[in-house]
């Protein structure tokens, strides 16, 4: 979450500056094609003036020029071609130049042969060619033309002119980006990383605010799927947030009395069908009729398992138990070495140290309910446990019939038994009761056939 808003901010940031120096460039584009189609014309003039004058006068108004002081624009005429250390070409030195170019031919004519490089001041030579103008010893000094006040290159354009080469020197007002510029200057820099760093903590501010909420809100959910008891949120937020905690709210209340109902009539029905049967079984001792006697006797054992086992339900309700930590391992190892008493093979390969959080009671009553189903129908008991990042693993197989697709649905009915004959042991309730425990710790429980023959009782509960 906080890396995609980073992204956003950094995306926004950049195509911001991006434009932002876009339209600098621009500005300055416009801005030197006027001041050198200036320059161009200014040059033109100067190179029209001086090459119309006679020879002989040149010089003389060269000098008279010259004893004038100091100047911006700087016109001699040398025996030969002066060349140059230029300055690196970019986009804008070609702008200018080709604009200089274009503007000098206007004047003068297109027949011209226009030399134009761009020089910073410290590197200019003037006269002879063979020295800076900044080397020049001071009596010079006035020849020369004036520094800049910032880095602005020199503009010297040379024209051969009857076998002499004119040479016009002056800088390019303000002509700083010619030289290359950064544009990214620290105080930009500065000004970007606060405003990205502002935008992203209230951001982040925003998000908690929207999402603290909606966090607790998923942890009560998975409470409730876990079946323990729900909290009533605060309702707190924005409006939105407001509307669907209350929402919950009335919903978890709904859901706890809906389970608390169901409880206290299961509980009632149980207990008030304890006193009719044993009535009925008083009765029944009284009976003459041997035969009847008997199935009457079975069928009431039976109706009294059930009840027996219904109860037991209730009264281990695993609502009423409190979650702890419990040792998986632990506690399966202990039922193992329980279940060995009746001398079948009980096997177990369990990591160690295995950890959920859950009702002791519940657990231990749905791992015995699988264990004794294993050694009841298949004879032995094999009992593996482990866990990845998110889940623990319990399987519980054994070497038995297995059942057919068909039955692995209808065992988990209650009272559901394949052997239909009644039992005064089992009720029928086992398999179901394991199920709602599994659940009711957020967990699953299936049954699979293993490709050897038997049955794997498959449980995983969440970490
Ligand atoms: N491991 C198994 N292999 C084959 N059949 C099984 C296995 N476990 C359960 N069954 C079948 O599923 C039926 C339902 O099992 P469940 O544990 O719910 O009830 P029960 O064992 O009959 O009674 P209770 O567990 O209440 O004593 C059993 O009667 C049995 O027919
Ligand atoms: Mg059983």
């Amino acid at each position: 979450m906080s890396l995609v808003l980073l992204v956003g901010i950094f995306v926004a940031q950049s195509l911001g500056t991006w434009l932002w120096i876009e339209q600098l460039k621009d500005s300055e584009r416009k801005r030197l094609i006027e001041v050198s189609q200036n320059m161009g014309s200014r040059i033109g003039q100067t190179i029209q003036f001086f090459t119309k004058l006679p020879k002989q006068y040149q010089h003389i108004v060269l000098d008279q020029l010259r004893d004038m002081g100091g100047t911006r624009f700087f016109v001699s005429v040398n025996p030969a071609h002066i060349a140059l250390p230029n300055i690196n070409q970019n986009e804008f030195s070609v702008l200018v130049r080709d604009q200089l170019q274009a503007s000098i031919s206007a004047q003068i004519g297109s027949r011209a042969n226009v030399d134009i490089q761009f020089v910073r001041f410290n590197d200019l030579k003037i006269l002879s060619g063979n020295n800076r103008m900044v080397d020049l010893p001071p009596k010079w000094k006035r020849f020369a033309l004036f520094e800049p006040s910032d880095q602005s290159p020199i503009v010297v354009v040379q024209l051969s002119v009857n076998e002499s080469w004119m040479y016009l020197a002056t800088p390019v007002p303000s002509g700083k980006v010619l030289v290359g510029v950064n544009w990214l200057t620290t105080e930009r820099l500065i000004s970007i990383a606060l405003v990205s760093l502002t935008v992203l903590i209230l951001t982040l501010f925003l998000v908690r605010w929207v999402v603290r909420p909606l966090r607790l809100l998923a942890r009560q959910a998975q409470y409730i799927g876990r079946g323990r008891k729900p909290q009533q949120l605060e309702e707190q937020g924005t409006r939105e947030m407001i509307a669907t905690v209350r929402a919950f709210n009335s919903m978890s209340k709904r859901i706890q009395k809906f389970i608390n109902d169901r409880e206290r009539l299961f509980a009632a029905i149980s207990h008030d069908l304890k006193t009719p049967l044993t009535r009925a079984r008083l009765r029944a001792e009284m009976l003459e009729d041997e035969t009847t006697k008997a199935a009457l006797i079975g069928d009431l054992e039976n109706l009294d398992a059930m009840v027996k086992g219904s109860l037991q339900l209730v009264k281990e309700g695993i609502v009423h138990e409190n979650p702890l930590q419990v040792n998986i391992s632990k506690m399966l190892f202990e039922l193992a070495e329980k279940q060995k008493i009746y001398g079948l093979p009980v096997n177990i390969d369990l990591e160690p140290n295995l950890q959920l959080e859950g009702r002791p009671m519940a657990l231990e009553r749905l791992f015995t309910n699988l264990i004794d189903n294993a050694l009841e129908y298949g004879r032995a008991a094999f009992i593996h446990a482990w866990q990845d990042q998110h889940h623990l693993y319990v399987d519980i197989s054994d070497p038995g019939p297995g059942l057919s697709d068909q039955d692995k649905e209808r065992v988990f009915e209650p009272y559901f038994r394949i052997d239909q004959k009644p039992s005064t042991e089992h009720s029928g309730l086992g398999l179901s009761i394991a199920r709602s425990i599994a659940n009711f710790h957020g967990g699953e429980l299936t049954l699979k056939n293993r490709p050897s023959g038997g049955l794997v009782v498959a449980l995983h509960f969440p970490l």
